[in-house]
């Protein structure tokens, strides 16, 4: 709804006789803003120099009318900002596109008698006097009414809140699409794709207070996720703090932005050594602050990840398909799920039919392929799993780290290169030697590409930190060499894994939180649509499975997954 306001005050404003009166007022406000940036930037921070730009709707008309001074004015804005105009509205229509609903400011001291209590709240099934008969095809409407800690109906939005359809005996499984009604009630709406019982699963993953604490740690603690880097020369070897951003203090910098991609990285320059002498780049640690008592906003068991209970039934028995009836298929159906599981495997809505790869032919099918993996350890994942899969697929030891790689196996007979990679910072990692710190974008640039050549990437955990500007210009950077590689190489296979949830602690909430994580999920997929990429849907994938929500997916979720990949690198093969 924001978005298409964004659009109609674009379209409107040329038209409009109030044009030139806005006009000036756009110059005045930039002139001022331009002439307050370096005050601003004096007395903030450089990270928190985004909320200093204007709002997103303002943005909208002034980028489009004045694109050369806002080009011009760039440089007095943080680093991470947008490369271009078309980059920064692009980003404002992103921001709009994920705009969470407002959420409750937290009361003072913190008490959680009015924040949302999962024990207090209940799903219903609709229709809710019951005696509706459903068929495979069907959907199955849920509405999910929350509650606080006294018992009292919660009347503002904003809760996370996860859907799941299942029957354990079938191996049956599927995401519902969640709808937030703004005033305390919730629909979920689920695919009806097998015949017999199917038992809803609602979550509560963060009542809306919390979300309000997530979003304030982004913008108060940007930096809450801190890097070290070593330096050496010689016997001498001195350790210093790097970020993405870092608050200017006496000691110089060292600016390590990448001269390609733009992308920025800093350190504090050693006292004695120089800034070519980095050798290592490591994750220093996680330091969240969280205020008096809000820790109790994110505790298992009682509000965070917890199952809301069914008023009345939680299972339909669904009948065979009526005569007549459209297939449910594509995912392309608005907001449909993508795909399902039934016993135990996964299966496509719509796009490319998955088939079961066993060891030999998955060789067969990664025969002559060159498979480049780009990613955080939940790409390794795959890379780990092919490497153990299949016999033949032999790891080449490169002396290099287990966690952070790169890595290389190859498989001489059928001749099968498969490579992995991490990508580059804000890499959590240890120990990652800072020559093999290469952004994605980098590497696709250095490929040939065509149609032996298969590109994986998955970018997302490592950035939930971060404004989610910093994740958009990411992705802005990597899309602009993906369609390089394809326009060089049209027939090159383009393949990137969403996130997924995970299990929450409380520092993991606070710094990998499943919300975090939907907002990037929701970001990437609007940023790749249209390109002639496939998805692997860890998302839904990890969520319509009956094992725990976890970081790195169990065996079996990966299997589905690598069953997936192989499908979409030999739609003919497999069973
Ligand atoms: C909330 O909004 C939904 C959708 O408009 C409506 O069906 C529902 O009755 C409302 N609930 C309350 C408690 O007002
Ligand atoms: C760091 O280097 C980049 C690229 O040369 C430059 O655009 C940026 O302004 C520099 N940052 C600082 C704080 O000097
Ligand atoms: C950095 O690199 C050096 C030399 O390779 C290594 O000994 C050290 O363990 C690495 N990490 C840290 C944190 O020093
Ligand atoms: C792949 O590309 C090469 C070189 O362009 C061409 O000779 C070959 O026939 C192609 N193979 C397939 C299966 O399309
Ligand atoms: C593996 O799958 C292929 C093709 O689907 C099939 O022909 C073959 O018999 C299977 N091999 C084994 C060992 O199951």
């Amino acid at each position: 709804m924001k978005v298409r306001a964004c659009r109609e005050t674009v379209v409107n404003f040329c038209c409009s006789k109030f044009a030139a009166i806005f006009l000036f007022l756009a110059v005045f406000v930039f002139i001022f803003v331009y002439f307050n940036m370096d005050v601003l930037e004096f007395f903030f921070s450089p990270c928190l120099c985004h909320i200093t730009l204007p709002p997103c709707q303002f943005q909208h008309k002034v980028i489009t009318t004045f694109s050369v001074l806002r080009l011009h004015l760039q440089h007095h804005f943080c680093s991470f900002q947008p490369q271009s105009p078309e980059d920064a509205l692009e980003e404002c229509l992103l921001l709009d596109s994920i705009a969470w609903p407002e959420t409750p400011s937290l009361p003072d001291p913190l008490s959680l008698e009015q924040t949302t209590d999962p024990a207090h709240s209940i799903f219903t099934i609709l229709p809710e006097k019951g005696g509706r008969q459903w068929h495979v095809g069907d959907q199955l409407e849920v509405m999910i009414k929350m509650y606080d800690f006294q018992g009292r109906p919660k009347n503002s939005g904003g809760d996370v809140l996860l859907a799941r359809l299942h029957n354990r005996a079938l191996g049956a499984g599927v995401a519902g699409q969640v709808l937030d009604h703004l005033n305390g009630s919730y629909s979920a709406v689920f695919s009806l794709l097998w015949e017999g019982s199917a038992q809803v699963e609602m979550t509560l993953v963060h009542p809306s207070e919390a979300v309000t604490v997530l979003q304030r740690l982004t913008k108060e603690q940007p930096d809450r996720v801190y890097f070290q880097s070593v330096f050496r020369s010689g016997s001498v070897s001195e350790t210093t703090t790097c970020n993405v951003f870092l608050h200017p203090t006496q000691q110089p910098l060292c600016n390590y932005t990448d001269l390609h991609t733009g992308e920025p990285w800093y350190c504090y320059k050693p006292k004695k050594l120089s800034c070519d002498a980095r050798i290592n780049h490591s994750t220093g640690g996680v330091n969240p602050k969280l205020k008096a008592r809000e820790e109790k906003l994110f505790k298992s068991g009682v509000n965070m990840k917890v199952s809301i209970k069914a008023s009345g039934s939680a299972n339909v028995n669904v009948l065979p398909k009526m005569k007549g009836q459209p297939e449910v298929k594509s995912s392309s159906v608005k907001s449909g799920p993508s795909g399902y599981y039934y016993q135990d495997t996964w299966r496509a809505l719509g796009g490319t039919p998955v088939h079961q790869f066993n060891t030999s032919s998955a060789s067969q099918c990664l025969k002559g392929k060159v498979v480049h993996m780009h990613g955080d350890s939940t790409v390794r994942q795959w890379f780990e799993y092919l490497t153990a899969a299949l016999p033949d697929l032999k790891e080449f030891n490169l002396h290099n780290l287990k966690q952070v790689g790169p890595f290389m196996a190859l498989d001489y007979a059928n001749n099968i290169l498969v490579t992995y990679r991490c990508h580059g910072p804000p890499i959590r990692f240890t120990n990652v030697p800072t020559n093999d710190l290469r952004y994605i974008a980098n590497e696709l640039d250095e490929l040939v590409g065509g149609n032996d050549t298969v590109v994986i990437f998955g970018i997302w955990s490592h950035f939930s930190t971060f404004p989610i500007e910093l994740y958009i210009r990411r992705l802005q950077g990597i899309r602009r060499a993906v369609v390089r590689l394809l326009d060089r190489a049209p027939d090159t296979l383009v393949i990137i894994r969403t996130a997924n949830l995970k299990a929450l602690s409380l520092v993991e909430a606070l710094t990998i939180s499943d919300w975090y994580s939907l907002q990037r999920d929701k970001v990437l997929r609007a940023m790749f649509k249209g390109l002639n990429v496939r998805l692997v849907d860890a998302w839904e994938m990890v969520l319509a499975h009956h094992l725990p929500h976890n970081l790195h997916p169990q065996p079996p979720i990966i299997k589905n997954m690598i069953n997936v990949l192989l499908s979409y690198i030999c739609p003919q093969e497999g069973n």
